[in-house]
């Protein structure tokens, strides 16, 4: 089986999680659960990134240790990821022994390479702002420009990755496959960023603790973005187990906000060319959700948590919701008529009421008992054209596009039903090709919707009579035209999705 690595960012743990982190979250989780649907040998990794000052300062004003705060708030992480349904393979906490472990060997062999060096910082500091400043920011007489009082000149030795080194090697892992970082506009951001030159940059911090100690100057801890970087190594077994490692390094696909470009398209390239690994095969560059217009944020009282929104239309549905309306790349803005409008148009009006209504014929026309699929129906060549436009669109990591054409399917289905009307004739052959016909739409769109709601899938499948979960199912090979046998007692069952008031 071909191996798939996935990951989302690890996400600060100075508040709990929003939409916004669900958004990855669950994006990473249905190409996940696709590739798995897929034959793929399936690693899907997240977790929480836990050092650094906004971490340890979020602890300060609880009352509580760096440790006991992630202690207290990781869980919460985990417990909405539960919540949501998302089957990752691993969790990982930056503060666990085994993060510090990978951390100090990773950063060690960039050292002992000769990439890391120590240097001299200086430049004019303002301690209200804990901040340098360039001369040229400084107001007359080299005035911090906040606090109006003169800025200090500063020296503080400081480790330094020699980042200005791989100019050259990062345009060439730039060039050498255009796919590398999607989409292209982001691809070609970060591109020109690099040709602009790259200064060296200091990876390390004295004034604070709570991080992982540099291995050959314990005084020190690395900078909380060069520990959290390398979590992708930890999870996978990086200086513990060689065959684990080769197994799912390089052939890795980051999903990140894009926000962090730089940090995932050129920092950390660099770093694993440096620690002489290959450079991640690929990143795939998300916008942001937003509310109002504004990305959300602690400070700005906008944040939306994924169990309000759950308890309110149910889990899968605000999974669908946030796969289908807010394509990765693009930025998607949040609200409830949004959702609302798209629960009622897709699931309750579509799959809901397909569902439903070919239910209650085979019960009026068939005896419950649902016939076989029509070999010669119009369905079929649909079906065909909808999962190759699907499966590719998973593959290129565009879970709106795959859902967008999967709703044809279940639109064309519901067009057929209401051109033959089955439910006005009387029964025979003729009414029976065309309801095992939806059935068998119904089967297939099952097949390709359950990355997207995993339990709504499963329920249809149920009431379909097929026995297992269509996750156990592998596609194309199941997806193609025939495979329902008919003879399979169908459930009708409470709506799926009740209509909501818009
Ligand atoms: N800890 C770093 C990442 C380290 S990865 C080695 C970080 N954390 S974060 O919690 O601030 O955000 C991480 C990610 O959360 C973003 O890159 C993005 O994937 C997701 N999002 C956070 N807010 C978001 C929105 N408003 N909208 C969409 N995604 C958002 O940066």
């Amino acid at each position: 089986m071909p191996p798939f690595y996935v990951t989302t960012p690890i996400y600060y743990v100075n508040d709990a999680p929003h939409i916004g982190h669900a958004y990855c979250t669950v994006n990473a989780d249905a190409i996940a659960r696709w590739h798995r649907l897929a034959g793929d040998d399936v690693f899907f990794l997240t977790g929480t990134d836990e050092h650094g000052l906004k971490v340890a300062q979020a602890a300060t004003a609880n009352g509580l240790s760096p440790q006991a705060w992630t202690d207290e708030l990781a869980p919460r992480f985990a417990g909405a990821w539960a919540d949501l349904q998302i089957a990752n393979d691993d969790f990982i906490r930056t503060s666990e022994a085994r993060h510090h472990r990978t951390v100090q060997q990773f950063l060690q062999r960039i050292y002992d390479n000769g990439y890391i060096v120590s240097d001299t910082y200086r430049g004019w500091y303002c301690v209200g702002c804990e901040q340098y400043y360039a001369e040229d920011e400084l107001a007359g007489d080299r005035t911090c420009p906040v606090h109006g009082r003169p800025a200090e000149w500063y020296e503080e030795e400081n480790y330094f990755f020699r980042l200005s080194a791989f100019q050259d090697r990062l345009v060439e892992w730039f060039e050498s496959d255009p796919g590398r970082i999607l989409p292209e506009q982001k691809r070609n951001e970060a591109l020109s960023f690099v040709k602009g030159g790259l200064q060296d940059i200091s990876i390390t911090r004295t004034s604070i603790d709570w991080g992982v100690p540099v291995p050959w100057d314990p005084r020190h801890v690395f900078y909380v973005w060069y520990d959290a970087l390398v979590n992708y190594l930890t999870a996978i077994g990086y200086g513990q187990d060689d065959d684990r490692f080769a197994r799912w390094w390089p052939a890795v696909h980051h999903l990140i906000g894009k926000e962090i470009i730089r940090f995932h398209c050129v920092w950390w390239p660099a770093m694993c060319m440096a620690a002489g690994i290959d450079p991640p095969n690929h990143v795939q560059v998300h916008g942001w959700l937003l509310v109002g217009g504004e990305k959300m944020a602690k400070s700005k009282l906008n944040q939306i948590a994924p169990g309000d929104l759950t308890v309110d239309f149910g889990v899968d549905p605000v999974r669908y919701h946030l796969l289908r309306d807010t394509p990765l790349g693009s930025d998607g803005d949040f609200s409830y008529e949004g959702i609302t409008a798209r629960y009622n148009a897709d699931l309750a009006n579509n799959l809901g009421n397909l569902l439903a209504r070919v239910a209650t014929v085979v019960g009026t026309k068939c005896g419950g008992v649902g016939p076989a699929p029509d070999p010669a129906s119009r369905l079929a060549a649909v079906a065909a054209g909808v999962v190759a436009e699907a499966s590719g669109a998973w593959e290129a990591m565009q879970p709106a596009a795959a859902l967008e054409a999967t709703w044809r399917l279940i639109r064309e289905t519901n067009a057929a039903l209401e051109s033959a009307e089955p439910w006005k004739h009387a029964p025979g052959p003729a009414v029976d090709a065309v309801l095992g016909s939806a059935l068998e739409s119904l089967r297939i769109v099952a097949l390709l919707a359950s990355p997207a709601m995993p339990s709504t899938c499963a329920e249809i499948w149920r009431r379909l009579g097929l026995g297992g979960l269509p996750e156990d199912r592998r596609v194309p090979d199941d997806a193609a035209w025939g495979g329902y046998p008919g003879g399979l007692a169908v459930e009708k069952g409470a709506p799926l999705f009740p209509r909501r008031q818009e």
